[in-house]
């Protein structure tokens, strides 16, 4: 990395920010589409984002997939915010074991020396589940963490390789694709002007929830998320972007 890279790159961080109106945008170099050494330095980045706001006592909620499973890798202990909890913002959507919110949350909180609380419901959840399990004690103690959170770190996918991935139904499939859904977090699927166009059931963190929380770190990365990362931005309940090189020039090139 060269002096003229990080001048570009700052360049770039000022566009990305002034464009989707946020407060702090951070790029590493590389693509993490084709580099899991790029994916890592995200993950990096993101850790020494969140060492730099963090302080005691305070609740971090995260999510899953493979960009927040390199934030947990890179995770070291702060060395001034102590007795922080580490919750997962919802259900496990979808995702293999290893790159569960829980499971993330589960080791953040242990390279952290903090402590953590984990959400057990099944997924996906039917619609009675849902209404009977929001009433059982446990479920109630870590919701009420949940919406509690000062801080929540999480990735942003494209709607269709996620929807795969998660191997929606045809019918969830039919509704993404013909509602043209580019990006989803959080279990919603956005199209590229914010708009939700399908939402999956389960317990935790809600969209509206998020105007509440100071910081909202949305960790994403690659040439193939520049898309996403703009349509998730539209609804614009994030404030800060760790993003890698390819995403940023990509990203520019749409606006
Ligand atoms: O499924 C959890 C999740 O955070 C999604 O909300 C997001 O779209 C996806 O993972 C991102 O995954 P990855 O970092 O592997 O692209």
């Amino acid at each position: 990395l060269f002096m003229s890279d990080l001048s570009e790159f700052n360049v770039l961080e000022q566009q990305i920010k002034d464009t989707l109106n946020l407060e702090h945008v951070i790029i590493t170099p590389g693509n993490s589409d084709e580099h899991a050494l790029v994916k890592q330095e995200l993950g990096k980045t993101a850790v020494d984002y969140l060492h730099s706001i963090l302080v005691s006592n305070q609740t971090v909620a995260v999510t899953g997939g493979t960009s927040m499973t390199a934030v947990a890798e890179m995770m070291r202990p702060s060395n001034h915010a102590v007795n922080c909890l580490f919750v997962p913002a919802r259900g496990g959507l979808g995702e293999r074991v290893e790159n569960q919110a829980n499971t993330i949350c589960a080791e953040m909180a242990k390279k952290a020396n903090g402590d953590y609380r984990l959400l057990y419901v099944p997924d996906p959840l039917s619609e009675d589940t849902y209404q009977s399990i929001i009433e059982e004690p446990s479920v109630k103690e870590i919701l009420h963490n949940i919406r509690q959170a000062n801080v929540v770190v999480h990735g942003i996918g494209d709607a269709l390789t996620m929807a795969k991935r998660r191997k929606a139904s045809e019918e969830v499939l039919h509704k993404i694709q013909s509602g043209n859904a580019v990006s989803e977090a959080f279990g919603y699927y956005f199209d590229d002007t914010g708009e939700v166009i399908h939402k999956v059931r389960t317990v935790g963190m809600q969209l509206e929830d998020l105007s509440k929380i100071k910081s909202v770190i949305a960790v994403a990365g690659g040439k193939s998320k520049a898309k996403a990362i703009h349509s998730y931005f539209k609804q614009g309940k994030s404030s800060v972007l760790i993003t890698d090189e390819a995403a940023a020039k990509e990203l520019i090139k749409g606006f």
